[in-house]
Order: structure tokens, then C-alpha cells, then sequence
């Protein structure tokens, strides 16, 4: 089968942003505790952080770092976390049932992110809590001196400001399952005046208002509008969450996955234009993906303890990933570059242990899952400009969106050096995508590089005793020819060719 694409730099959907690649670390399971830090661990540096997660971090390329949650956040207390480690309190964690000792706080967390190198995300809670507390960690973390949360960050080590730009007000706050769930109208109105009242310490912060927490939401849509109506002054991004899992065997819909997440990010910035004309404002809405993934929310693992169980850091959420959700994380990747003139940030959920592509026994050895490739690889090669392609490909019908190509593919050309990327990939379980890519608007472009992941086997998972296996290999079959590249893309796989 054959399908075709045309690259043109005129194509600009605009830059590629780094916060695209950003992930997030919640308190949850053993993505704290035995996955960011595990003093047991030999590789463990004077703060009890596992050196080679912070190593694998590095690697896989990760921009900013949305923290401490996701539900936890809607329950916990910021104080807990500071202050001497042996007089903090354990507390009930009510979102997954476990008992949250309080070893890492917002300190601790900062000084791994500058270890790890990524930017943090700092969520506020505003489910149990409101403006006082959020305004009392913004304080905390963002005021030099002078003032009693500042001066007690600086008995506490961090003499300087944590300088904190993105925040979060609350998570899926939409969502009956969250701890002090509210209507639309109760949040949009909480979160304006924390937002309102947060820029009176600090103006320049990054604001972003809780969206839907899933597009199959009763509210969806209409809780943006709502939100935004009360925010929109006030906040510079909306949220979106999104999580896919192949469901009763039906990979063909699985694997067109960005199709659904294409619909999402439309949605939601028609919804935000509504707004803004509404308003006549002159300002954009954009978008903060900040909860992306594949994630089998129906397995047993995704189940919290119950009853009397409250344990330290179980293990929750644990999805080990095969070749064909490396595939969908590829096409979510895809669907967020093409959207980057309104997806100004994303964070694939979450970094370590818990629906992760960083896996790490508690004490013991850390190793990459299939999906740490497809984002290692888009981190580190997408620069410059998106590029809009026009893909031809044939079709095949899934039973979730109807007819969908088997190819779907983005490319990214970085102006300075003339480096032209295209991810792709190829959604057919059975043939190989014979890939046709029209140059005539780049004359003079040169394979310099192609890889592609895939496996006979598309339910191939990585060990700790072997996570290579399924690693990208390189394509043998690119080469440009008449001003013209082919390539062959094999079922079921991710692909990604450098042209230069
Ligand atoms: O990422 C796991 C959970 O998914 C988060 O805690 C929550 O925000 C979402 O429902």
C-alpha cells in the first residue's frame, strides 16, 4: 500500500515549543516514593534521589514537570512537605487510599527538578483548600524575604526563590471522583479569584484554569465555555487530560487514538474562541495537555487499596506497555505538534513508575518501556517550525471514528540549520506503508538519518532484563531519489526520518 505527503516550509503551524515535552510527577503509588527517590537505592545521591532515573529523565527529554498531583493534589496540605523531614506528619491520602509520609515536599521536589533539569508545574490545591493556601505557597516559594513564608523557605535552605512560573489552579476539578468536586460555575468562580489574587504577588505567572478531565465528560465543552467566562481575564491556558487503552481487541481503533485528541484540542479551543468573542477580547486562550497517555484504567493495578490498607506508596497504575501503545504515544505526540499553535504545553501522565515510560524496582535497577522512545526521540530531534503535511493515504474503518488513514505523520524544519524531521506513523496491522514525500519545495535534502520501531510481535513489552530489544532501528529503506524520499514503514510501527 502506498501513501504520500508533501513537505513545504511554507506548511508553518508555528514553533515547537518545548513545554510539549513535559511530564509530571505525582504523589501517587511509587512514583514518588521508590521511583524519584529511594534512599535504598545504590544509585541514591545525598537527597535519596535515584541518580539513574534522573539520568533516564535526562534522556528521554523532559521540559517542565507538573507536580505533586493530579488527584492527590486535591486533598494535600503544601505545609506537610516542609521543615525538618523527621517532624513531618503522615497524612491519609484520600484520592488513592494510601498513607503519604510527607518525605518529599515542594523543596525537596525543586531540588530535583534542577537536578533533573526541567522546569516545574506547581498545582495548588482547591478541592478541600482555597485562595489563602494557595496564596501561602506562591509566598512560600516565590517571595525573596522578608515575610514569613519566604523567611521560613530560607530556614529551610532555599535562600533563593523557587521562582515558580506555571501553575496550575486545582486538577480535573469536573470530575465527581475529585475531593471537593465542584459545578462549573463554583470553580470557574474560586478559580478567578485565586488567580486574581495570586498575580497581586506575582503578575507575571503562568495561570492555568482546569478544563475537562476527559472529553467523554458530561460537562465537556460547556465547562470550558462556563470556566473561561469566569477566568478568561485572568488565566493564560485551559487544561485537558486525555487517556487511551485498546479496548475488547480492537487495536484498529486504538492506533487512531490522535484522531480522538485532534477532536479534543478542536473542541476546546472553539469553546475558548467562543469566549473570547463573547468578550471581544483580543487575547488567545491556549492549551495545557497537562495529562496525556495510554493507560488501562480498567485493569486490576489501576485499583487503589481499600478497607483498613492504607500503604506507603503501593504499587498503582503500574501499565506495562507494548509495542502498539509505543505506536499511540507516537500519534498523540503527532497530534500535539500539528496542534502547537494552541497546545502551548503537554505532560505525558506521569514520569516514573505510574503509567510511565520510567520503570524502577524499589532498590533495585530502573529500565525504559516502549513508550520512553517514540517522546525521547520527539524531544530530541523536533526543532524549529511545525510543519502542516498533506498526507494521501489509503483508508480503513475503525469501529470509534469511522474511516481513518493508515498513515498520520507531522514534520518539524528548524530554519537555522535547515534540519527537516518527519515523524510518521503506520497504523495497518498487517502491510507496510510504501511512503511517497514530495520535496520539490526543499531541493537538495539528503536522508541523514531514519529509524523505526516496531515488532512481528505488536504485544512485545520491555523487562528490566530487557528494554532494548524494542529500541528504534534504523530504516534502511529511506533514500531520496529525483527529489523525492521513499521509505517503507512496517505494520504497526513509529518512524522517524532526518533529512538534511
Ligand atoms: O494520572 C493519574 C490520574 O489521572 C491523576 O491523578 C488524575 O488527575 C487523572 O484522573
Amino acid at each position: 500500500i502506498h501513501a504520500s505527503l508533501i513537505l513545504d516550509p511554507a506548511y508553518r503551524v508555528g514553533p515547537v515549543r518545548r513545554r510539549t515535552f513535559g511530564s509530571f510527577v505525582e504523589h501517587l503509588g511509587r512514583c514518588v516514593y521508590s521511583g524519584i527517590h529511594d534512599p535504598a537505592s545504590s544509585t541514591a545521591d545525598a537527597d535519596g534521589f535515584r541518580e539513574d532515573v534522573i539520568a533516564l529523565t535526562r534522556e528521554l527529554g523532559v521540559s517542565t514537570v507538573r507536580y505533586p498531583g493530579g488527584n492527590f493534589v486535591s486533598g494535600y496540605r503544601w505545609e506537610d512537605g516542609i521543615g525538618p523531614v523527621e517532624s513531618r506528619p503522615r497524612r491519609l491520602d484520600l484520592a488513592w487510599h494510601s498513607t503519604e509520609p510527607n518525605l518529599v515536599g515542594v523543596d525537596e521536589f525543586m531540588r530535583w527538578s534542577a537536578k533533573a533539569g526541567t522546569e516545574p508545574m506547581m498545582a495548588v490545591n482547591l478541592g478541600t483548600r482555597g485562595v489563602q493556601e494557595a496564596l501561602d505557597l506562591l509566598e512560600y516559594c516565590n517571595v525573596e524575604g522578608g515575610t514569613y513564608w519566604s523567611d521560613l523557605r530560607r530556614s529551610h535552605g532555599a535562600e533563593l526563590p523557587h521562582n515558580i512560573r506555571m501553575w496550575c489552579l486545582g486538577n480535573e476539578m469536573d470530575g465527581p471522583w475529585q475531593l471537593g468536586h465542584k459545578t462549573a460555575d463554583e470553580y470557574g468562580r474560586l478559580a478567578e479569584e485565586t488567580a486574581r489574587a495570586m498575580r497581586m504577588i506575582d503578575p507575571d505567572l503562568e495561570l492555568v484554569a482546569c478544563g475537562s478531565s476527559a472529553s467523554s465528560m458530561p460537562t465537556f465543552g460547556e465547562w470550558e465555555r462556563t470556566v473561561l467566562g469566569h477566568t478568561y481575564e485572568q488565566v493564560d491556558y485551559v487544561s485537558a487530560h486525555a487517556y487511551y487503552f485498546e479496548e475488547d481487541g480492537d487495536l484498529g481503533s486504538f492506533l487512531a487514538s490522535a484522531v480522538d485528541m485532534d477532536h479534543f484540542v478542536e473542541a476546546v479551543v472553539a469553546a475558548a474562541d467562543l469566549v473570547r468573542a463573547q468578550k471581544k477580547a483580543t487575547k488567545r486562550i491556549h492549551l495545557s495537555f497537562d495529562e496525556w497517555n495510554v493507560w488501562y484504567q480498567h485493569r486490576a493495578e489501576s485499583r487503589p487499596p481499600s478497607g483498613t490498607d492504607w500503604p506507603v506508596a503501593p504499587v498503582l497504575l503500574e501499565d506495562r506497555y507494548n509495542v502498539a501503545d509505543a505506536v499511540v504515544v507516537g500519534g498523540l505526540l503527532i497530534s500535539l505538534l500539528r496542534h502547537t499553535d494552541r497546545v502551548h504545553s503537554a505532560s505525558l501522565a506521569q514520569l516514573v513508575n505510574v503509567i510511565a515510560p520510567i520503570m524502577t524496582e524499589p532498590g533495585g535497577r530502573s529500565w525504559r518501556q516502549t513508550t520512553f522512545h517514540p517522546f525521547a526521540q520527539a524531544a530530541a530531534l523536533a526543532r524549529g517550525e511545525v510543519l502542516r503535511v498533506e498526507v494521501q493515504a489509503p483508508l480503513y474503518e475503525t469501529a470509534r471514528y469511522g474511516e481513518v488513514p493508515l498513515l498520520d505523520a507531522v514534520a518539524t524544519r528548524d530554519p537555522e540549520t535547515g534540519e527537516t524531521v518527519i515523524f510518521a506513523i503506520n497504523r495497518s496491522l498487517t502491510e507496510p506503508l510504501a511512503l511517497d514525500v514530495d520535496l520539490r519545495a526543499l531541493p537538495g535534502l539528503r536522508v541523514l538519518g531514519a529509524t523505526s520501531l516496531s515488532n512481528p510481535d505488536h504485544t512485545w513489552s520491555a523487562t528490566a532484563d530487557d528494554d532494548s530489544s524494542v529500541a528504534p532501528v534504523a530504516n534502511a529503506t529511506a533514500a531520496v531519489t529525483d527529489g523525492r524520499l521513499g521509505a517503507s514503514l512496517p505494520p504497526v510501527s513509529w518512524n522517524v526520518i532526518r533529512l538534511g
